[in-house]
């Protein structure tokens, strides 16, 4: 059980991707042993290569020292199947593709191994948490953990309560955001919960701009940038989050809420060719070592 104060001992994180790579990261940092589990082992190797790499930056900065870094990087234990990960983990987090089924699948073989009493945290951007909850007859203890792009410096955690989810799952998840440096704020399971839906908004209304030739990538960009202060304009962040990422929360927020979501076809045209984001290198921007290039 996760102690009154919101540590939690061992963490079993599903899916090493960007998101699984960086809640990893965060977990490890405030002390918990974390196994890290991917259908691709090669992956898990992978997201902790990128762990050492972004905590070295911090290091080079003077803000960590290089043990306190290794510390964190030793602390994420990889996992050959979900049964290793899961054991005696209080938490189980899932952070694999926007798929019900998967999902479903995931936590179903987790419950078997994991305690009775883990909370099972999701951190889908906009599937819903009491039809994953029910689907798994598990309501009371599964719960929306909607961490943000990159995890381990964005401040916020949405925590999403499906119609089951118990008080005590809620208490508990607050008090896991405290210990883990996070602000946590909550949110009704509704689609798109209060972030997605404001946020891919922007991003798609952006790519509708960009497509009927309003202005450039980096104009459009720069002028949330400099007019409204975001740290990053939306088709930049679109490539942060990744545009396969986005596609599939409009796809469902489309079916869930209305065609205000339709996805942008120059969207589906960019996933279809393979070009992700920052994660393949290209998306609405090639990203170099150096950072994003206009492309033209
Ligand atoms: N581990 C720990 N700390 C790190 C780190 C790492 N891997 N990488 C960077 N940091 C720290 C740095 O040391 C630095 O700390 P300091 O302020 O004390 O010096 C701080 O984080 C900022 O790092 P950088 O200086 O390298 O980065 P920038 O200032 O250029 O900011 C950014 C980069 C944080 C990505 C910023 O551009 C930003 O906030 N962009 C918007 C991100 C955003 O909106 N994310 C949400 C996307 S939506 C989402 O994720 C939801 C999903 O469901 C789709």
């Amino acid at each position: 059980m996760s102690n009154s104060n919101g540590n939690v001992a061992v963490v079993a994180v599903l899916g090493a991707g960007t998101m699984g790579s960086g809640i990893a990261q965060v977990f490890a940092a405030a002390g918990a042993a974390v196994r890290l589990y991917d259908v691709d082992l090669a992956r898990v190797e992978k997201a902790r290569d990128g762990v050492k790499a972004g905590l070295a930056k911090v290091v080079a900065k003077g803000k960590l020292t290089a043990e306190a870094a290794e510390k964190i990087v030793a602390a994420i234990a990889p996992a050959t199947s979900i049964a290793e990960a899961s054991r005696g983990a209080e938490l189980v987090i899932e952070a694999a593709p926007e798929d019900m089924a998967l999902k479903i699948s995931l936590f179903r073989e987790a419950m078997a191994h994991a305690p009775k009493e883990a909370i099972l945290g999701t951190n889908t951007s906009s599937l819903s948490i009491t039809e994953l909850g029910s689907r798994l007859g598990a309501g009371a203890r599964t719960i929306g953990l909607h961490f943000f792009n990159p995890p381990p410096v964005m401040e916020l955690l949405e925590i999403v309560r499906g119609v089951a989810t118990a008080d005590e799952t809620v208490e508990r998840a607050r008090a896991i955001a405290r210990a883990i440096g996070k602000t946590s704020i909550l949110v009704n399971d509704v689609p798109g919960f209060a972030t997605s839906r404001l946020g891919v908004i922007l991003g798609a209304e952006a790519m509708r701009m960009l497509e009927t030739g309003v202005a450039s990538a980096a104009d459009i960009d720069r002028g949330m940038e400099l007019g409204y202060r975001h740290p990053m304009g939306p088709l930049k962040l679109t490539d942060l989050v990744g545009l396969d990422v986005r596609l599939a929360i409009l796809e469902h927020l489309q079916k869930e809420i209305g065609e205000q979501f339709r996805p942008p076809p120059i969207l589906r045209r960019l996933v279809r060719a393979g070009h992700l984001g920052k994660k393949t290198g290209r998306g609405f921007y090639e990203w170099t070592a150096e950072g994003p290039k206009e492309i033209r």
